[in-house]
């Protein structure tokens, strides 16, 4: 079937089934331009939690479909391929999280809202990568747990004072961005400035001008009077930064910064996801109440 066919299918479908269609920023440019709304992490569970529809298509990766899930109960939450996960958020279970607490009586845990539901239920409070530190200040104690992200973590750190025990958790996307590549694209762009995601190594991170979600990259994009801008995330994003601002340069960091799980997702299965409505995103109610109290913590700070 041709692309607009496609698309002119998926269009009558939403009216059809009432459905909003949420992409994340890392998405293709075609199913970014299909979305109602385009977002971050955080911004993502914003607007799930505010959705007035009865369908949410999530184009993205499958602890976000859950977010939406748990903050929209009484709608069907549905992610065109089932597959599509976050390697880090599978770097820790609830097991192993329930093990870990029990080596620190007494302390809370912030959890990145890349942790499965059953993680983020034994949590006391969720965090993206847009309002880390404010979370993490939010709890008013002096040492926490941080799950699973340690390159997160090593962030919010060299901003606050209070100790943080990280998970070992990393995204091989963004840990696969090393100071050899920004400084190769540093020589080739010496005007351009650096823009990293917290998810980066603290020696990328070093040579950062700008440490942003990529819901911030885009808004700082739209601001800033830079005009060349090296951006050392995964490339995806570069597809709307482009679309914004075509008169500005965005240079990846790394070519092959690439998710393969975000990728998962395209034009033919959202529209298959519409038409059959699947793949269903269904928690268990015990995990899903608990899950939430994390999340919505988190969104009411
Ligand atoms: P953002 O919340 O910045 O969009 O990040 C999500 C993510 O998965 C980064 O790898
Ligand atoms: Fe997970 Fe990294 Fe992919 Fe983001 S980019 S979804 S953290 S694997």
């Amino acid at each position: 079937m041709k692309k607009d066919k496609i698309i002119d299918k998926i269009q009558k479908l939403k009216k059809n089934r009432n459905a909003v269609i949420l992409a994340h920023n890392y998405q293709i440019g075609e199913v970014q331009d299909v979305a109602d709304f385009v977002g971050d992490s955080l911004e993502l569970s914003q607007k799930a939690a505010k959705i007035a529809s009865d369908v949410i298509v999530f184009c993205g990766v499958h602890f976000m479909a859950e977010t939406a899930a748990i903050l929209s109960p009484d709608k069907t939450v549905l992610i065109p391929d089932n597959n599509a996960g976050c390697p880090m958020a599978d770097m820790i279970t609830a097991s192993e999280l329930k093990e870990w607490k029990k080596n620190y009586p007494g302390r809370k845990v912030v959890c990145y809202i890349n942790t499965s539901a059953e993680v983020k239920a034994e949590c006391d409070i969720c965090c993206t990568s847009s309002n880390a530190l404010k979370m993490v200040e939010f709890l008013g104690y002096e040492e926490i747990l941080f799950v699973p992200d340690k390159n997160l973590a090593a962030y919010v750190a060299r901003n606050t004072k209070i100790r943080i025990t990280a998970w070992d958790g990393y995204c091989y996307v963004h840990d696969k961005i090393l100071v050899k590549d920004i400084k190769e694209k540093q020589r080739l762009y010496p005007e351009a400035e650096v823009w990293v995601h917290p998810e980066c190594r603290p020696e990328v991170i070093d040579l950062a001008d700008k440490v942003l979600s990529t819901g911030k990259m885009i808004r700082e994009a739209n601001e800033t009077r830079i005009k060349d801008i090296i951006i050392g995330t995964e490339t995806g994003i570069i597809y709307r930064l482009k679309k914004e601002n075509p008169e500005k340069n965005f240079y990846p960091a790394k070519d092959l910064a690439l998710c393969s799980d975000m990728k998962k997702i395209n034009l033919k299965n959202v529209l298959h996801s519409l038409e059959e409505m699947i793949f269903k995103v269904e928690i268990p109610y015990d995990v899903s109440q608990r899950a939430r109290g994390a999340i919505e913590k988190m969104i009411r700070v």
